[in-house]
């Protein structure tokens, strides 16, 4: 027998059992007299007592034990004369009788604790050393748990687990595929899923009704913090729903998880806005609704008093840092160093300094008088004290630059409590977006996404003005999730593929098992996704999703630890029938 309990376990209750315990020695500490061990696993940490007066030959045995031996111990139960009330084993320890070293180890990189002296590329390299450190353990734990609950929740709304295949065709979710290559077909590949997409619809036509699935995803495309090569959504798809039953639905579930995982109370109704009133007021189409500093519209006010880069902006945007008039020339100059940085790309930031004794300071107050910029601070309703930002230049690119210039001061004001959390239904999303590189449109969503009914008027006239039933649930910032009602609709759907440029065969050659599935009986149906690495790091108060996932990848989407990926041997290459050009 290993163990008779765990090293989290023991407790003054326990005092003068005979008990047996194994894991992994954390510290030692040896007091003369004394040789105290930490035997951590991971439940908790319990202390080994080591006598040398009493037990000689145990005690010299456990002094030469290293950091992240694997040890056996038998010994008492006994009380602690020194008590540790950090840990709630703290007030006891074990007078060890007999010791077994399971296995020894190298001394680690980098220390196993919670603030560990290990860079991120050294940890990466050795992550299954990093994962043995609580921190990390703990994130895991919530994911376990998110996804339990998850589960809990679905099953109880009638939604089947369905596993559907990872090696398939081509899911156009906007990304690059990662590609198989088949032995038995030669000169063919298979696509790894950007989701389950159409096998989920195809459950629907199948009669499934209510389908979900903890699935991984794969897409190849520039990873940032929320974004990992491969990550897991929570899929979900509904038959004989309007966007209403599916807001609903999912409302509960995130409400159930937050209840049951974090113990918080989320807002009873979820509030809701349109992805044109999103770009308005916030840059953005998952607003951070934690905080204010919504976007002014300054063109009435700024333009025609000869300042050149304002009156030839399209648009001129502000936002109001309240109580921020004491920024400094140093502070401002690093704030406009910021957004000056190629990540964001503004030429420059115009301030407004509302004095406390009513006078104004601008850093363009030679074009604009005291009643000029008086007229800026009615239009923002800036008070005395406050500091409006400004910036200026293409519709979309100036509210995508205040879009971050907001969040940042939203950092920078401690306004973004990561305890805090503020859910917002996204709607209306347009059908399509217009791509400059390659000349045409773009499905915004995916191209089985349902056009409004009433917008239906313009796809032929006016494409990009066509509103879709879809919706993304945003929290804190993070786009949780998304989807949409689909079409159901062989015609539709057919028009569809026109409208996004796929000629009649390229439809058919890729999409003809779903347009054929549209003559049997399609019932009408819709879902969403959520993604679970980016819900359970919201939930953990992280922007970055990787510590969340047992083994990521790093931001060149290289797994270090197993060194992947890697070239393939000739003998393979060959078996393919592959070429490296
Ligand atoms: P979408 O593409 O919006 O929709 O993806 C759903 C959710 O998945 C998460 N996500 C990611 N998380 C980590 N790394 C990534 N690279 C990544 N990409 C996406 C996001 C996102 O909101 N099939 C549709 C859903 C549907 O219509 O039902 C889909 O995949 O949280």
């Amino acid at each position: 027998m290993y163990r008779s309990h765990t090293c989290g376990e023991l407790r003054l209750s326990h005092i003068g059992l005979t008990v047996t315990l194994s894991g992994w020695v954390q510290k030692s500490r040896d007091l003369g007299g004394m040789t105290f061990l930490d035997l951590r696993d991971r439940y908790g940490i319990t202390q080994l007592a080591f006598n040398l007066e009493e037990e000689k030959e145990l005690t010299e045995q456990a002094r030469k034990l290293g950091r992240e031996f694997v040890v056996k111990v038998e010994g008492e139960v006994i009380e602690r004369s020194s008590k540790n009330k950090k840990i709630p084993t703290g007030e006891i320890e074990i007078k060890v009788s007999s010791l077994t070293v399971l296995n020894g180890s190298k001394t680690p990189p980098f220390t196993i604790e919670d603030d560990t002296d290990g860079g991120e590329e050294l940890r990466a390299k050795y992550r299954y050393l990093d994962l043995r450190r609580n921190p990390v353990q703990d994130k895991l734990r919530l994911r376990n748990k998110v996804s339990l609950e998850t589960r809990k929740f679905l099953d109880s709304q009638n939604f089947l687990d369905v596993e559907t295949p990872v090696l398939i065709k081509s899911t156009p979710e906007g990304a690059r595929d990662f590609v198989v290559p088949s032995r038995m077909n030669g000169g063919q590949f298979y696509a790894l899923p950007q989701s389950p997409q159409t096998f989920k619809q195809l459950l629907m036509v199948s009669g499934f009704d209510r389908y979900y699935q903890i699935v991984k995803c794969f897409r190849d495309e520039d990873l940032r913090a929320d974004r990992q090569p491969e990550f897991t959504q929570i899929d979900c798809e509904m038959a004989f729903v309007e966007q209403e039953d599916i807001l609903n639905t999912f409302e509960g579930m995130i409400q159930h998880l937050f209840r049951e995982v974090r113990k918080v109370e989320l807002d009873a109704k979820f509030p809701r806005m349109t992805y044109v009133e999103a770009m308005e007021r916030y840059g953005s189409d998952k607003p951070d609704i934690r905080f204010g500093l919504e976007f002014v519209d300054m063109n009435t006010v700024t333009k025609n008093k000869g300042f050149s880069i304002f009156d030839d902006a399209e648009q001129v945007l502000a936002i109001n840092a309240q109580d921020c008039a004491g920024y400094t020339r140093k502070q401002l100059d690093k704030l406009t160093d910021w957004v000056r940085r190629p990540q964001i790309g503004c030429k420059g930031l115009v301030y407004l300094k509302c004095n406390e004794d009513g006078t104004y300071k601008s850093s363009v107050d030679k074009f604009y008088s005291q009643n000029d910029l008086a007229e800026w601070a009615k239009a923002a309703g800036a008070k005395p004290g406050d500091l409006l930002l400004v910036i200026s230049g293409d519709l979309e690119k100036t509210r995508k630059q205040m879009g971050e210039l907001r969040l940042h001061m939203g950092d920078e004001l401690g306004l973004r409590n990561p305890n805090v959390f503020k859910p917002l239904w996204v709607v209306d999303f347009p059908l399509l977006e217009w791509d400059e590189e390659s000349e045409r449109y773009h499905a915004m969503h995916h191209p089985f996404t349902s056009p409004k009914p009433e917008d239906m008027h313009l796809i032929n006239t006016d494409p990009g003005k066509v509103r879709a039933n879809a919706y993304d649930l945003a929290m804190n910032g993070v786009e949780l999730g998304g989807g949409s009602i689909r079409i159901h609709d062989r015609e539709i759907q057919s028009r569809m593929f026109d409208l996004l440029g796929f000629t009649k065969a390229e439809a058919e050659a890729q999409f003809g098992f779903l347009m054929s599935a549209f003559e049997y009986g399609a019932p009408p149906h819709g879902g969403l996704a959520f993604g679970l690495d980016r819900l359970v790091a919201t939930m953990g108060g992280s922007e970055s999703i990787r510590d969340y996932i047992a083994f990521p990848k790093n931001n060149s989407g290289r797994d270090v630890m197993i060194d992947a990926p890697s070239p393939l041997d000739a003998e393979q290459m060959k078996e393919l029938g592959i070429k490296i050009q």
